[in-house]
């Protein structure tokens, strides 16, 4: 089984950015826990993350014939990017939301997620922790 992890803008400074909401961890070692637990699940995973929106729309795209889920934090873009919603759309494979942070217990804006009517499922307040359920609960609603 296919998946793709995608992480959004400014996840890419994850270990400078404050650590009481996102932890400790570094983007490249968050990614090798993920690939940790992908070789534990027999999953092919690759993780991919970017600041510029037409990027990471296009690894949207680019998703659409060659995955069979996907796991993705789209971070700030999560409470107003319609246009990655729209990107989403057309994808026929479980789509996992996942935040290192409890999204709904912060600021209100935060608790907006354009991309809710297109998701499975959420992970949202269990760190790094949520990458692995996510992955899990693909695993586990396989077709
Ligand atoms: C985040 C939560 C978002 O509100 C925030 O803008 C992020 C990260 C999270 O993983 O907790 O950058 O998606």
């Amino acid at each position: 089984m296919r998946v793709l992890v995608l992480n959004g803008v400014n996840l890419d400074v994850l270990g400078r950015r404050d650590p009481t909401q996102y932890g400790g961890l570094s983007l490249s070692e968050l990614e090798s826990r993920i690939y940790e637990w992908a070789r534990g699940l027999d999953l092919s995973v690759q993780c991919r993350q970017s600041n510029d929106e037409g990027e990471f729309i296009h690894w949207i795209h680019d998703a659409y014939d060659t995955v069979d889920g996907l796991v993705i934090n789209p971070a700030a873009w999560t409470h107003y990017a319609w246009s990655i919603h729209d990107a989403l759309e057309p994808l026929r494979v479980p789509i996992v939301e996942v935040h290192l942070s409890n999204v709904d217990e912060r600021e209100e804006w935060r608790h907006v997620s354009v991309i809710a009517d297109l998701v499975a499922t959420r992970f949202a307040g269990h760190g790094p922790d949520g990458y692995r359920l996510a992955l899990e609960y693909l695993k586990e609603h396989a077709t």
